[in-house]
């Protein structure tokens, strides 16, 4: 698979996707172009394959945070099928690069997620710390220091 990793666009595939969550599959296929074509709520890139470059694999959302300090990286998920190959790794690299330039380019200071409680290991493994206590039932809210970001990229 050569993989892509750009915006959404009007006429993608995400009839089929299915990440194995119901609000994230929900959002990707109802809300996330209405939500881009606003502008000012979020936007999403995708994860597609060279080979059947329309077909959704992986996404994730960039919104910026109540505080405008923070980046917030408000849904990330790949499809079950493609799961456990590195995708998920590409698109939270991709967002966390795009994270980097807003930094650079007009200042903010970090990355929160909401990370659903059994996904908080993951989120770790890139540096990002709960911050706030987590309900019973979760998400756990999650802060990545963009200077860890910036680190970790010059390495
Ligand atoms: C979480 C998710 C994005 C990961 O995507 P993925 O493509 O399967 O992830 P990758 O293949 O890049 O990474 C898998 C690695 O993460 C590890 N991992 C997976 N879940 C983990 C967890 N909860 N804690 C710690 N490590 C975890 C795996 O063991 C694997 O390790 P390895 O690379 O050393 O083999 C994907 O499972 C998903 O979309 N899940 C459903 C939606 C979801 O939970 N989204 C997050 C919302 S907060």
């Amino acid at each position: 698979m050569a993989i892509v990793i750009r915006r959404l666009e009007e006429h993608d595939e995400v009839e089929n996707y299915d990440c194995g969550d119901d609000a994230l599959n929900n959002y990707l296929k109802r809300h996330a172009w209405a939500n881009q074509l606003k502008g000012s709520i979020g936007v999403s890139y995708v994860a597609v394959d060279e080979g059947a470059p329309r077909m959704v694999l992986g996404y994730f959302t960039l919104a910026m945070a109540r505080v405008p300090r923070d980046v917030f990286l408000a849904r990330l998920a790949v499809d079950r099928r493609f799961a456990g190959g590195g995708l998920g790794h590409a698109l939270i690299s991709e967002a966390l690069r795009i994270s980097l330039q807003v930094a650079d380019e007009v200042g903010c200071r970090s990355v929160i997620s909401d990370a659903y409680l059994d996904r908080v290991g993951w989120y770790a493994r890139y540096g990002f710390v709960p911050i706030e206590g987590a309900t019973a039932t979760g998400p756990q809210r999650m802060f990545l220091d963009m200077r860890t970001v910036r680190a970790a990229v010059r390495r």
